[in-house]
């Protein structure tokens, strides 16, 4: 017994800091944003074909640009390790170094941003890292369509608009997608991980005792004796106090009171 409740003790403790975590701060880990189909983009390597003037070769008439959301471009010396590139014959540049979650919102839909790309010089002589900005606004008719496992990379759709600003070296790119178009959310969908969690904690808290008297009366108990496990909950308190007791002291105080009685 006095084994249980020390465990109980701990799952209190892991419980409350589960949420308190959960609750405190989002995930920023994890590829996402809330409320947009940001999947397809992440699925393959896009590529589209840039005119010269935004290649940034000094020579070359025109270039593919890779893009690789939320994961590396992964093509051994084709910037491997970054999420933007621009690839001209055997040369390249990367314009964009690799990151967890490049996604946030914006007023119309949501961006993927990338820094720390390679170096460069500014317009006025100055070196620089490249950077891309890249910018999906809401539009239901242009389909991302992520491809079938098979292929590795594929054809973006044509982007709307394209501008590089040669003081800050960045490449911003604006495309139409569908998935840019703000999802109406289900009340599910707005619960944080943590609340989810202790909805099904007090759920199956009222699963317990409801089946439980039900058993009970069937058992022909009546009074106080309906409640399942009873003995056990009116002890519970102190249960738990033990149990705390026992994890802040980290294991040092011996547990001395109250089991023993039962
Ligand atoms: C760039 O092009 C010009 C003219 O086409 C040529 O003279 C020059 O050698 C080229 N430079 C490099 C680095 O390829
Ligand atoms: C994602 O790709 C699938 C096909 O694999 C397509 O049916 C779907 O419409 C695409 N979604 C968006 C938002 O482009
Ligand atoms: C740099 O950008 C400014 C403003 O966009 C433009 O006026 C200027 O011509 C650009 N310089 C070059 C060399 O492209």
């Amino acid at each position: 017994m006095a084994r249980f409740c020390r465990l109980l003790g701990y799952l209190l403790v892991f419980i409350i800091e589960l949420h308190r975590s959960l609750c405190d701060q989002p995930s920023t880990l994890l590829c996402a944003i809330d409320g947009y189909d940001y999947l397809n983009l992440t699925t393959v390597n896009w590529f589209i074909d840039l005119d010269q003037q935004y290649c940034l070769f000094k020579n070359q008439t025109q270039c593919t640009l890779e893009l690789a959301i939320c994961h590396t471009i992964g093509n051994p010396g084709l910037c491997e390790s970054s999420s933007v590139c621009s690839v001209s014959g055997k040369e390249y540049l990367s314009l964009g170094a690799y990151r967890e979650n490049p996604l946030g919102p914006l007023v119309e839909g949501f961006q993927a941003v990338f820094s720390d790309g390679s170096q460069y010089i500014t317009d006025s002589g100055f070196p620089c890292l490249l950077q891309t900005h890249l910018a999906f606004i809401c539009s239901k008719s242009t389909i991302w369509e992520s491809p079938g496992s098979s292929e590795l990379r594929k054809k973006a759709p044509v982007p709307k608009l394209v501008s590089y600003n040669n003081k800050t070296c960045q490449l911003s790119l604006t495309f139409d997608y569908a998935g840019a178009c703000k999802r109406e959310m289900s009340a599910i969908a707005n619960l944080s991980p943590g609340t989810i969690l202790v909805v099904i904690f007090f759920v199956a808290v009222i699963l317990y005792f409801v089946f439980g008297a039900m058993i009970n009366l069937a058992r022909g108990y009546v009074g106080s004796d309906v409640v399942p496990h009873g003995r056990f909950w009116s002890m519970l308190p102190i249960y738990i106090f033990d149990g705390f007791q026992f994890v802040f002291s980290c294991g040092r105080l011996p547990v001395t009171s109250t089991y023993e009685q039962i």
